[in-house]
């Protein structure tokens, strides 16, 4: 079963050629991170702008890349949401229509199903990895999500922790954008981090009493505002160093103390963690630590399938070939879902 996958959720124009939902033949990203970094995150008119111009050529690409034609081609998957829904508009449009023009099905794919799904992605000269067992827990940790899910089945997936106000990832952004480091935040704060104290600035965990397993950001955000502000001065060499890795520790740590306690209470063993966030050196060695730790493993997929990308919407699809068999006219009125629950996994139109 070979699908060609689009995405277009955000500011990434992606597509990819994934067969049975694993072995990755072609992945093409065309990241817009530089038309938006001067305005210091995603403006979503520039965005869907830029994937009308770059949809056609990314798909030509992918199959290409893949050496494959249209015969060979099983069924289009896209991203239905959430998102930015004029970014949506512009990948499902043109999945509508070359699975129309091609007489193929077309599988909508939510995009959080697609990070849950990267897991399973290996390259085509790569051996599998193992999969997680069911049930596991999955922390999905993005610009615009940070949650746990409780994965029992593909079909079976269910949100047990949310952020109360901030994404992990948008507070990099904004902390970096404070600091005028640039955008994205995540990349160059981790960098800039390395030989910093980060225990020089004392960010204390939120403690939500309502939902003590929620997450919240905004106010270690507000944190560093105030530790700039008491600087005097935008904070540069060793004290800019100390001041990010403190940030990075307090973030890390706070993902992770929510992560073991979710883990223990619903007594899983296993995690996966996916999103542009699970990108992190800090996050990536701690939380394996932190799950080995509990008696379980931490499964994390390649950098290249943490961010957005088009390989884990064919995976994700795949889940659901069985309910898309045939080419049909209903595909029509699938429409954009800027904002979609993962649990709301029936309903596609
Ligand atoms: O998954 P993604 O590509 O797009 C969304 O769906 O949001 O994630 C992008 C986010 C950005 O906020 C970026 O700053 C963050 O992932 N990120 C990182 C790192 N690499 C990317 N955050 C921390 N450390 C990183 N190394
Ligand atoms: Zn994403």
């Amino acid at each position: 079963m070979l699908i060609l996958a689009l995405e277009s959720s955000c500011d990434e124009t992606a597509a990819s050629v994934v067969e049975n939902g694993r072995i990755v033949h072609s992945d093409v990203v065309c990241s817009q991170v530089d038309l938006h970094a001067k305005w210091g995150g995603v403006v979503p008119e520039i965005a869907s702008r830029n994937h009308l111009i770059e949809v056609i050529p990314v798909v030509d690409e992918a199959l290409a890349r893949a050496n494959v034609s249209w015969t060979d081609i099983d069924a289009v998957a896209v991203t239905q949401g959430p998102g930015l829904v004029g970014a949506l508009l512009v990948g499902l449009q043109v999945a509508k229509s070359l699975a129309m023009v091609h007489n193929k099905p077309l599988i909508p794919v939510h995009h959080l199903r697609g990070h849950l799904s990267a897991i399973a992605l290996h390259g085509v000269d790569e051996s599998p990895g193992e999969v997680p067992p069911l049930p596991h827990l999955a922390l999905v940790v993005s610009g615009g999500h940070t949650a746990i899910y409780r994965v029992d089945s593909y079909q079976d997936i269910s949100m047990l922790a949310n952020t109360q106000d901030d994404a992990v990832g948008e507070a990099f952004d904004k902390v970096s954008r404070m600091l005028g480091l640039g955008y994205p935040g995540g990349p160059v704060i981790e960098k800039s981090a390395v030989g910093g104290d980060e225990h020089a600035f004392k960010f204390t965990l939120p403690v939500i009493k309502a939902s003590p397993l929620d997450f919240s950001f905004s106010g270690l955000k507000t944190a560093v505002l105030t530790a700039i502000k008491r600087h005097g001065s935008l904070p540069e060499g060793q004290t800019l160093k100390d001041l990010l890795a403190s940030f990075q520790r307090s973030a890390v740590d706070q993902l992770i103390a929510r992560t073991i306690a979710v883990a223990r209470r619903e007594n899983i063993q296993c995690v996966t963690l996916s999103g542009g966030v699970a990108c992190n050196g800090l996050l990536r060695t701690k939380l394996g630590h932190a799950v080995a730790q509990h008696g379980g493993s931490l499964f994390v997929p390649p950098k290249r399938w943490c961010t957005d990308n088009a390989a884990m919407i064919g995976a994700a699809a795949f889940h659901d070939v069985a309910k898309y068999t045939e080419p049909s006219s209903l595909m029509l009125s699938f429409n954009a879902k800027s904002s979609w629950s993962v649990s709301d996994h029936g309903v596609n139109q």
